[in-house]
């Protein structure tokens, strides 16, 4: 399984903020935004990952997140040259997919909640069986998306992009999880009105064929598109609350990475005393300091 993170687009939404840096490695409270839709990657088990950004952001992206090593994945990196839609992302990144399934978050799309890795999984035990997901959260403002429309049995019988009049109050996010031969689909995908290549006609193709299923984000769930000055806020206010309560940091790639078996204590160590001036580099030394007393325990 493959996993592509869109990180490109205009930026002109948030001017003059990014002006000179891109939203996507903007702060949301402790970390760059960027890192919330990697750690949804990585929670869905997924190592080898493409970022595409603008011509002129790449340089940054890689500065910031490197080959991935640190959180045990494997980066790679491509260019949109103009944002023409985000089913182009499947274009792009054509010969990096190759024949496998693919997964594809936006940039900006932050995911927290309940039960998340479990639907993850299940969506890609679709994409192995042929299947698209799509992934529902009801919203206020339903015109402002791509949307679902549900039968009693939560199966998806229609998906609009920003509907006038919308037939639902679900939003589709900006996570989707694509079975093998997206690429050669996503060729097929005729532009919109407005010039850009949907992804919401790239969901259309496979709801038509029967392959489009739906995981709907629950009550206790929050997702928040923080391509907006108070969507970003209300984002950077949330995870700031919700660490603070819990006592956990929410998109750890360091900590989501030594969990998946991917990075080793002497990984996390090293992490560690890079940042251990702040509170993320000491929530990691708490994690390294609980394993060696595990280890200790367990003789090893
Ligand atoms: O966030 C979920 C929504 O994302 C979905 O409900 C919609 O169906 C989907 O079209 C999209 O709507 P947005 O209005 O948020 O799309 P926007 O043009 O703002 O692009 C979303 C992000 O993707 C943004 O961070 C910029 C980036 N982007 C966008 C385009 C069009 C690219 O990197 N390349 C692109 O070509």
């Amino acid at each position: 399984m493959k996993g592509i993170i869109l990180a490109g687009g205009s930026g002109t939404r948030l001017y003059p903020l990014t002006r000179a840096v891109s939203k996507q490695l903007q702060s949301i409270y402790d970390k760059p935004m960027i890192y919330y839709p990697l750690s949804t990657l990585m929670l869905a088990g997924i190592q080898d990952i493409l970022i595409i950004t603008t011509p002129q952001d790449q340089e940054l992206f890689k500065r910031q997140l490197g080959n991935g090593e640190n959180f045990g994945v494997r980066l790679c990196y491509a260019v949109q040259e103009e944002p023409k839609g985000l089913a182009q992302a499947f274009t792009i990144g054509e010969e990096f997919i190759g024949e496998d399934p693919c997964a594809m978050v936006l940039g900006d799309n932050i995911f927290y909640g309940n039960g998340f890795v479990e639907m993850l999984a299940n969506a890609c035990r679709n994409a192995q069986e042929g299947k698209a997901t799509n992934f529902g959260y009801e919203v206020r403002d339903p015109e402002r998306f791509g949307i679902m429309e549900l039968d009693e049995d939560k199966n998806i019988i229609s998906v609009e992009e920003k509907p006038q009049y919308p037939k639902s109050n679900f939003a589709i996010t900006g996570l989707y999880f694509y079975p093998s031969g997206v690429s050669q689909k996503a060729h097929l995908v005729k532009p919109s009105k407005r010039g850009e290549v949907e992804i919401t006609t790239l969901n259309a193709m496979y709801l038509k064929e029967g392959n489009l299923k739906a995981e709907l984000l629950g009550g206790g769930f929050s997702w928040f598109d923080a391509g907006t000055f108070e969507s970003k806020l209300e984002a950077e206010n949330f995870i700031y609350s919700a660490q603070k309560n819990r006592g956990r940091v929410i998109a750890c790639l360091e900590q989501i990475g030594y969990d998946q078996g991917w990075l080793d204590l002497e990984n996390l160590k090293q992490s560690a005393e890079l940042m251990q001036k702040n509170s993320y580099g000491q929530y990691l030394e708490k994690i390294v300091q609980k394993q060696l007393v595990k280890r200790k325990k367990e003789g090893q």
